[in-house]
């Protein structure tokens, strides 16, 4: 990819990609580390060491922008998002998040160390735990913050069995925690507003699949069946996924704002914006499950600051 240019502001950026070290994440990575003549700071978080350092290489390698680091973090677990905070706490303000990093097909549901619905914790509770303890990062960000959301449409919050322990499905465990993030990005957007800052939130729906290292580990009949359909232009790479996806990140605090709260998909060069479901829509299930999110969490420092966005 040649170095395009995405931002309208100049100022380089630092940006946080969850799940950066492969798929998706990986790809918005390499976008952003060679936009603009390679003058942002791009940082990927994942669970293992070895895959970071080798993905920050290559990124590195690929983009010739040194500025690729990485921080270890299992989100199956909130003792690893404790640290993962606190590593990025000490590091310069960040200007944007890619809320991104999720497990897709599972053969069965394990649960995790704090006994929770992997998908569940991993796509989103302890993503919602992260971006709230990096707030106050984002809110220093002289371009403004923003947090862009990776959420596909569908999906429904499970009041009834949220952690699924009933009834389990991986399909329904992805798409509740689609509904979940989408819910977060808006109601995280309501309360900046009511706050008066200036940070924004975006939940994206990528508008065709994207040949990850997902197709990896789907079971043989489905990656046959993947393959085929691969060769009639089902699949997007993830580095198209990056050039589509980088210019979000970028834009202008003005553009991002005003964008703020959506839930967006991409067609044709430009961004629009989607309908979303009544109950992503609902304030009043948003405020049930920001109060739940953080009963399952039970960290006195996450319920504090959520407390300060929310007075
Ligand atoms: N592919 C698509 O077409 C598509 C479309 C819409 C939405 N999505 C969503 O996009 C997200 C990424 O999907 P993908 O297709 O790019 O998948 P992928 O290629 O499998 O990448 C998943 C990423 O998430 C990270 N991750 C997984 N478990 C983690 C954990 N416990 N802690 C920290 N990081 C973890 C992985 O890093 P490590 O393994 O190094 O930890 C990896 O970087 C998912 O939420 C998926 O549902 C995908």
């Amino acid at each position: 990819m040649s170095c395009v240019r995405i931002g309208l502001t100049m100022n380089p950026m630092r940006f946080l990609i969850t799940g950066g070290t492969l798929g998706m994440g990986r790809g918005v990575a390499h976008a952003l580390a060679i936009a603009d003549d390679r003058r942002h700071e791009v940082v990927i978080l994942g669970s293992s060491s070895e895959r970071g350092a080798s993905a920050v290489r290559e990124l590195q390698q690929v983009t010739g922008n040194s500025k690729v680091s990485f921080v270890r973090c299992d989100l199956a677990s909130f003792r690893s998002v404790e640290s993962a905070i606190e590593v990025l706490r000490s590091q310069p303000p960040l200007d944007g998040v890619f809320v991104n990093a999720g497990i897709g097909y599972a053969p069965r549901q394990t649960m995790t160390e704090d006994g929770l619905d992997p998908h569940f914790q991993v796509n989103y509770l302890s993503q919602f735990m992260l971006v709230l303890n990096l707030l106050d990062s984002l809110k220093r960000s002289a371009s403004g913050g923003r947090v862009i959301f990776n959420a596909a449409r569908g999906g429904e919050i499970r009041w009834d069995d949220m952690q699924m322990t009933k009834k389990w499905g991986y399909e329904p465990a992805i798409l509740q925690a689609f509904a979940a993030k989408r819910m977060f990005s808006s109601r995280l957007h309501a309360l900046q507003r009511e706050a008066g800052t200036k940070l924004s939130t975006v939940a994206f729906e990528i508008p065709k699949t994207v040949w990850s290292h997902q197709i990896e580990i789907i079971p043989w009949p489905m990656r046959a069946m993947a393959t085929v359909m691969k060769w009639f232009g089902a699949f997007i790479s993830i580095e198209r996924c990056g050039e589509i996806m980088a210019p979000l990140f970028a834009e202008s605090q003005a553009e991002s704002l005003a964008r703020s709260g959506k839930f967006i998909s991409w067609r044709d060069g430009g961004f629009f914006e989607k309908s979303d479901d009544a109950q992503i829509t609902d304030t009043a299930q948003q405020i049930k499950l920001w109060d739940e999110s953080l009963r399952l969490i039970g960290r006195e420092e996450t319920s504090r600051i959520a407390a300060t966005v929310s007075a």
